[in-house]
């Protein structure tokens, strides 16, 4: 059995839904700040899906996210290596500077500039050190919870027009399809521990939008540049952060689907609800 902590996230209900031996846990019934080896009975691998994601939230609250997102990680990652089972810890792009101009390599400088980035970084570390992999994905979105592709699908049906930002690039990764990645990286078991796994190919925000809208059946053109110094947010973010898949395909792992294909597939998945009745704002 594969225990997924945090698996009434977005990313824990995929794996649940692909595999029978999935054993996806709530926060309630086991959370990480306080896991004990005990509480892994019957686990042959842990993927651990709880986070504190909440990145602007995270400016002013660092200490529950480190908590969340170093502690907690921390501990599961002691608790497997006690019970002698691999533990897969899921990391973001957020630990990247995002000054980078090529995808970033698993062995380039990391360097984050917000609270969630840094918690997020000493959980990668606190994993390593106690023989865990580290998984690094970017741009999550899935049929559950809420993402990007459910914001835009909510504003194409309010608004007319709207902004999205142009000048900060990276990699959109449908959550079924990094589900799928992890479950083959667990049945493979590679020597390399520190990867990066997300949709393949590049993009920006707007144009991120523009395709959620093509999908959508709306006009496209209905989405505008504008630049990330238009929405100052609480936390900076990356204004690139493109992870190379180099050392996943190097570990013998499929690389995941293209960006664009996966959206589509993610469409026809019903990642977005299909319109009950009101025509769309022109
Ligand atoms: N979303 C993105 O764009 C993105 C990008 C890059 C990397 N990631 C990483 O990908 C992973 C999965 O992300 P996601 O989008 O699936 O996250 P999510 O939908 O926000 O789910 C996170 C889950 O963690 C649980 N959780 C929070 N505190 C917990 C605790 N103390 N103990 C146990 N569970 C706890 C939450 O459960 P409750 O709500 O019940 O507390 C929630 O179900 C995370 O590691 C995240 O950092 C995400």
């Amino acid at each position: 059995m594969i225990l997924v902590p945090g698996g009434r996230g977005q990313l824990g209900h995929d794996l649940a839904a692909l595999s029978a031996d999935v054993r996806a846990v709530s926060s309630a019934e086991l959370d990480v700040t306080a896991v004990t080896a005990a509480d892994l009975a019957g686990a042959s691998a842990v993927i651990n899906c709880a986070a504190y994601t909440a990145v602007d939230a995270a400016e002013t609250d660092e200490e529950r996210a480190f908590a969340v997102n170093a502690v907690g990680p921390g501990l599961l990652a002691q608790a497997c290596a006690s019970l002698g089972i691999p533990m897969i810890q899921v990391s973001t792009d957020y630990v990247f500077s995002g000054d980078g101009v090529r995808p970033y390599e698993t062995t380039d400088p990391v360097g984050p500039k917000s609270a969630y980035g840094r918690t997020k970084l000493e959980g990668e570390h606190r994993v390593l050190d106690a023989g865990g992999y580290v998984v690094r994905t970017s741009w999550l979105y899935g049929v559950h919870g809420s993402n990007f592709v459910k914001t835009m699908a909510a504003l194409e049906s309010s608004r007319p027009t709207l902004s999205v930002v142009d000048d900060q690039a990276g990699a959109p990764t449908w959550s079924h399809d990094l589900a799928a990645g992890l479950l083959e990286l667990v049945s493979v078991l590679p020597a390399t521990r520190l990867l990066h796994a997300t949709g393949g190919g590049q993009t920006t925000w707007f144009r991120f939008a523009r395709a959620i809208f093509e999908e959508l059946g709306a006009d496209p053109a209905r989405v505008q540049p504008c630049t990330t110094a238009d929405f100052p947010r609480p936390a900076p973010r990356p204004a690139y952060s493109v992870l190379s898949g180099a050392a996943w395909a190097a570990a013998g792992l499929r690389p995941l689907p293209h960006w664009r294909s996966a959206l589509s597939e993610a469409f026809r998945a019903g990642v977005v609800a299909p319109r009950t009745g009101a025509a769309p704002l022109e």
